[in-house]
């Protein structure tokens, strides 16, 4: 499912980018772009990056 309509970035985006080595929100936001535009899709953004950070 989409996250981040603005940047088009679903959850499974997040969880590669996290997979990929990012060990932060920040660090998601940056190689994904997921809350650099509206900001809108942050708050959700945040928990899936936090869930896949914590799971890992
Ligand atoms: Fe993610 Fe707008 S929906 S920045």
């Amino acid at each position: 499912m989409y996250v981040c309509l603005c940047k088009g970035v679903s959850d499974r985006k997040i969880r590669e980018s996290v997979s990929d080595g990012a060990r932060s929100w920040r660090e998601v936001q940056q190689e994904t772009g997921c809350g650099t535009q509206c900001g809108k899709c942050a708050c959700v953004g945040k928990a899936i990056a936090r869930e896949a950070i914590t799971s890992e």
